[in-house]
């Protein structure tokens, strides 16, 4: 079943053109992998699917529902993004975790302030109409979910008592806590020592076979054949390339994607 559909987006920032119209639509279940240059747009169309950054064209929707119409204005008010983002996780680079608080608050955080302002203004999340039983209920997933990235253990520490990799896991774990539809990683090991890269991608695997719809922009090459369904090759600001790992990868059909790739082969 598809879930994301995007339609000819297009960012520019000034008089530069970062995204010329993109077309791509992922079902549920799949995993996505974009590849691509420094500079191709891949960051890009990851902060335009996450509202970070507003398309000038295009559309966004996800389970059939259009989230963005850069014709509609009145879906750009910033109530409607909140709850736009709501369908989508994001995984940085920098793992971006707050300093000042433990693991185990950095994942419950946000789901937190979104229970207590339902609470508070419906009387009701998710069957919850105390804020007590709704924290009590989000402590425990986040229990489940720290487990899930082999951290349950560090519950209480604070992230720069952690490893790059462990902070990573606890982004991803924050990631989930807000239930995304969609999954998206924006080069989740390139700021890790390649020693700490392996558990990572380690738990990503393991997303991918829960079933979890993933974006995950990379350049880890041999990781995106192994793990995605598709993989998109972007080239300035295009989808150069789409298709499976076996064609994208073993077998490019476009001569931009088989010179990127050979500068990979290199190293
Ligand atoms: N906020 C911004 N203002 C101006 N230009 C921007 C902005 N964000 C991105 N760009 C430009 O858009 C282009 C694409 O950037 P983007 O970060 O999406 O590339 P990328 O494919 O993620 O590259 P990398 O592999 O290095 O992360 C670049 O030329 C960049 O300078
Ligand atoms: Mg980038």
């Amino acid at each position: 079943m598809e879930v994301l559909r995007v339609e000819n987006i297009q960012k520019s920032f000034g008089k530069t053109e970062v995204l010329k119209g993109i077309d791509f639509s992922l079902n549920e279940g799949e995993v996505l992998s974009v590849i691509g240059s420094s500079g191709s747009g891949k960051t890009t169309l990851l902060r335009c699917l996450n509202f970070l950054e507003t398309p000038q064209k295009g559309r966004i929707l996800v389970g059939g529902k259009v989230l963005f119409d850069a014709e509609d204005k009145a879906k750009q008010s910033d109530a409607a993004i909140r709850l736009n983002r709501l369908h989508f996780g994001l995984v940085f680079q920098q793992f971006n975790l707050f300093p000042q608080y433990t693991v185990k608050k950095n994942v419950t955080l946000a789901e937190s302030l979104f229970a207590k302002e339902k609470i508070k203004k419906e009387g009701n999340y998710k069957g919850y109409t105390h804020l007590r039983e709704a924290y009590a209920a989000i402590d425990e997933k986040a229990d489940k979910l720290l487990e899930e990235v082999g951290l349950l253990a560090k519950s209480e520490s604070y992230p720069c008592e952690l490893s790059g990799g462990q902070q990573q896991r606890v982004a991803i774990a924050r990631a989930l806590a807000m239930e995304p539809q969609i999954l998206c990683f924006d080069e989740p090991t390139s700021a890790l020592d390649p020693e700490l890269t392996g558990e990572v991608l380690r738990v990503i695997r393991e997303l991918k076979e829960k079933g979890r719809t993933m974006i995950i922009v990379t350049h880890e090459i041999e990781f995106a054949r192994d793990v995605s369904d598709t993989i998109m090759f972007m080239d300035g600001g295009v989808v150069a390339e789409m298709g499976a790992p076996s064609q994208v990868i073993e077998n490019p059909q476009n001569e931009r994607t088989r010179a990127f790739l050979s500068r990979f082969n290199e190293r």
